[in-house]
């Protein structure tokens, strides 16, 4: 079905509302979705030059992989060790030699509905969510969750315990975006539609969110998302985590300080270095 008529069919069946649990016509409509998220020729947001962001939020999309939740009924899985009860419209993933990817054994799940390409590592355990896009030769470590309908690009590396956060509704809102080989350090969290842009480096522990302003040393600058844009993180800034004195009332009074991710400065040699990638892992 081209994607026109797709797009067609998933507006109608989404507010179709629960009629369409009982039309066979909205779950093959939902399974030609799935599979086409899977090979990655549809994405929950795509790269767009027009858009302020960089981004487009597809929604149509988002409401698909939603309407699979709707369509979805409970059904067991598992052997005789560990069952499991979820949507049947979002089994476990399974995958191939051929398909290039590695999964090595030990607690880690990738939804259907999810794109992951050819020399994406996952080490145990992690998580890939539905309409999430993991782009080539990116590592997804040990702990490291991608939220529903993130995307990530090429050669990036999320560290241990990396967290990226979905958005899947409400439909327009924009999902996170990790761009090209950016590094996500350790038990860092990425919220709420930021966008990673390319390059950057998260030392380990940085959390971002749309509330959280990041003070860009090098330029002077205070990043903030503003009503119509999400939080940035500028193409090849070095964030760390850092904390800010609170400069009045009893915040002041108690000596208090928040926390503060500041761009300290933008990647060099040294940083490439600190960030090389273990090829041996590969
Ligand atoms: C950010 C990182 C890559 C270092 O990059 P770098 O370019 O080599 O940074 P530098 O050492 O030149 O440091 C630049 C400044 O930031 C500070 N800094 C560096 N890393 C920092 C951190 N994690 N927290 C706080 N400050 C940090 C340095 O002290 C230095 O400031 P100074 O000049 O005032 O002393 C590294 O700290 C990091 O977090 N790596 C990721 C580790 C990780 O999570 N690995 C996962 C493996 S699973």
């Amino acid at each position: 079905m081209p994607f026109t008529d797709l797009q067609e069919s998933i507006e109608l069946h989404f507010a179709a509302g629960t009629a369409a649990v009982a039309d066979p016509n909205a779950l093959s409509s939902f399974l030609s979705l799935r599979d086409a998220l899977e090979g990655g020729l549809l994405r929950a947001a795509s790269p767009d030059a027009n858009s302020a962001t960089g981004w487009k939020v597809n929604a149509w999309v988002k409401r698909g992989i939603l309407l699979g939740f709707r369509l979805g009924a409970l059904e067991e899985s598992g052997d005789s060790g560990l069952s499991f009860v979820d949507k049947h419209t979002y089994p476990a993933r399974h995958f191939r030699a051929t398909d290039g990817v590695r999964v090595v054994p030990g607690g880690s799940s990738v939804r259907a509905g999810a794109y992951v390409a050819r020399g994406v590592v996952c080490m145990p355990p992690m998580y890939i969510n539905a309409g999430a896009y993991v782009d080539e030769g990116t590592m997804v470590d040990s702990h490291a969750l991608v939220g529903s309908c993130a995307q990530i690009g090429k050669r990036v590396h999320l560290s241990a315990a990396a967290q990226i956060g979905g958005v899947l509704e409400p439909v327009n809102a924009s999902p996170v975006v990790i761009e090209d080989d950016v590094l996500v350090g350790g038990n860092s969290g990425v919220y709420e539609g930021t966008i990673v842009r390319k390059g950057a480096v998260l030392a380990a522990g940085t959390i971002l969110t749309r509330g959280t302003p990041v003070f860009d040393l090098v330029k002077g600058d205070v990043l903030r998302a503003t009503a119509e844009m999400p939080l940035v993180i500028p193409e090849n800034a070095v964030v760390v985590p850092g904390s800010r004195a609170v400069t009045k009332g009893n915040g002041q009074e108690w000596g208090l300080s928040l926390y503060a991710p500041v761009i300290v400065k933008y990647r060099d040699e040294k940083t490439d270095l600190s960030t090389a990638l273990e090829d041996l892992l590969r």
